[in-house]
């Protein structure tokens, strides 16, 4: 007897179902569940080979203390997202790597700091402060743009919280609108193939090697555009974020292009289906509580807790897996030198321990020190990008909606990675 707290196979397998990421409360009650029994859990595969066992980790403290504590808990060697063992076997033979693309999240020190300083200013307020007259331009489109639709109803997934964000990662990495519907395309192969609604081709049906193929296919295709903007913004730069990674020198030296397309990509896909779920999230709880509304449209101070409490509330980036460097123990289990981990900001930020009643949406919550950016050395570098988006979004629409109620059954994505909702019915009527 190894004395491991091993979770029961009914309950493990809802861990890496991507269906089970679609139905909210039951997942949340999954976590509660396990979280209440077992804070470090090892999930094991039923059939053996399907995928490497990996403990997973349900408590606040301990997705914090593994988050800042970089040497101990390491992004390489393993995927740094769950994945099936075939999969990553396709990966390796396509690549030569266990991830089909070398960015911030899969370095470690000493190549991690280097690289995320290149470009950590330029996402630091003082610089985004730069952007703050394009975005409230934009906003005010996409919100005047729904308005415009007439019958009050409208996909607040479709029509805003989807094509906003979008538009603002694709501006800061000079991607022109023309080709903005091929980069959400790719983004949702590279992170939406479990959902039948979001991959657009089928990935939920096909085998783990069919996916990586077509995952594959769309890095290709990443990295081909992105390098005829690099040599664009090397002969032109401009202030924009796509000139810094250009231009970029590391140790004396430009990246070599497979990282370079990595940083591009990492930009790309992380900014815009994160922060549309988060803002799609913040509007579903105003549109559920009237008074709310009412309340934040009579007292614009309100809105930062909202944005916060609405990122903590979706936690749309809902894993990422770590490699133990060291035997640690940790919550009563002792972890070994290359064992997997999930750290699971879905679970850790709604831990009671240190929310109360973290279901509510609550946005005067104090303290709110949520976990999806995560911590540590990889902390979400857009963190302040996307709060800043996501307040400028909610100005224009308190300055142009007069109410808001739900008009239908909203639908969240089918996905064990990046979740949230991907329709969001509502009855809007214009101020
Ligand atoms: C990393 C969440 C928006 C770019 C991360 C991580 C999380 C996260 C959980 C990993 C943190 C860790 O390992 O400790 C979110 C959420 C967002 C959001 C919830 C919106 C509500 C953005 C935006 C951008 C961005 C707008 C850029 C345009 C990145 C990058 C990394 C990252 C580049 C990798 C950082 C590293 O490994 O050093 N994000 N993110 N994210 N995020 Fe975000």
């Amino acid at each position: 007897m190894s004395g491991e707290a091993i979770l029961p196979g009914d309950i493990a397998r809802k861990v890496i179902d991507p269906h089970a990421y679609a139905e909210w409360d039951g997942l949340l009650d999954t976590f509660d569940h396990i979280r209440a029994a077992t804070p470090v859990a090892k999930v094991q595969p039923d059939t053996p080979g399907l995928f490497d066992p990996f403990w997973l980790v349900t408590s606040y403290d301990d997705v914090m203390r593994i988050s800042k504590d970089n040497a101990a808990f390491l992004n390489n060697p393993r995927p740094v997202v769950f994945s099936f063992n075939q999969a990553i076997e396709f990966s390796r033979a396509a690549t030569g790597s266990n991830m089909l693309v070398d960015s911030l999240v899969v370095f470690d020190a000493p190549i991690h700091p280097k690289y995320r300083k290149l470009t950590q200013e330029w996402f630091m307020p003082r610089n985004l402060a730069r952007l703050e007259d394009e975005l409230r331009a934009l906003a005010a489109r996409t919100v005047d743009r729904m308005l415009e639709n007439g019958s009050g109803e409208v996909d607040f997934v479709k029509e805003v919280s989807g094509p906003y964000p979008l538009r603002v990662v694709m501006q800061i990495l000079g991607v022109p609108p023309e080709d903005e519907f091929r980069m959400q395309m790719l983004t949702q192969q590279l992170f939406g193939g479990q959902d039948k609604d979001l991959s657009g081709s089928g990935m939920d049906k096909m085998t783990p090697e069919q996916v990586v193929q077509i995952v594959a296919g769309a890095v290709k295709t990443f990295e081909d555009y992105f390098a005829g903007i690099a040599e664009d913004r090397r002969k032109h730069p401009t202030e924009d974020v796509a000139s810094v990674i250009a231009n970029a020198l590391v140790d004396g030296q430009p990246l070599p292009p497979r990282d370079m397309a990595g940083y591009y990509i990492i930009v790309a896909t992380a900014g815009h289906d994160t922060t549309s779920a988060s803002t799609a999230g913040a509007m579903q709880a105003l549109a559920n509580d009237p008074e709310q509304w009412a309340r934040v449209k009579a007292d614009r101070s309100l809105l930062p807790g909202i944005v916060e409490e609405a990122i903590r509330w979706t936690s749309p980036v809902q894993h990422f897996m770590r490699t133990a460097a060291e035997d640690v123990e940790l919550g009563g289990q002792q972890v070994k030198q290359g064992d997997w981990l999930m750290i699971n900001y879905v679970a850790a930020n709604h831990d009671p321990a240190q929310f109360p009643d973290p279901r509510r949406f609550d946005a005067a919550r104090s303290p709110n020190r949520h976990l999806a950016f995560g911590a540590g050395a990889h902390q979400c570098l857009g963190l302040h990008l996307a709060r800043l988006e996501m307040r400028i979004l909610f100005e224009a629409l308190l300055d142009r909606v007069a109410s808001v109620e739900p008009a239908g059954e909203a639908k969240r994505a089918s996905s064990t990675f990046v979740g949230g909702l991907k329709t969001l019915p509502l009855r809007v009527t214009a101020a």
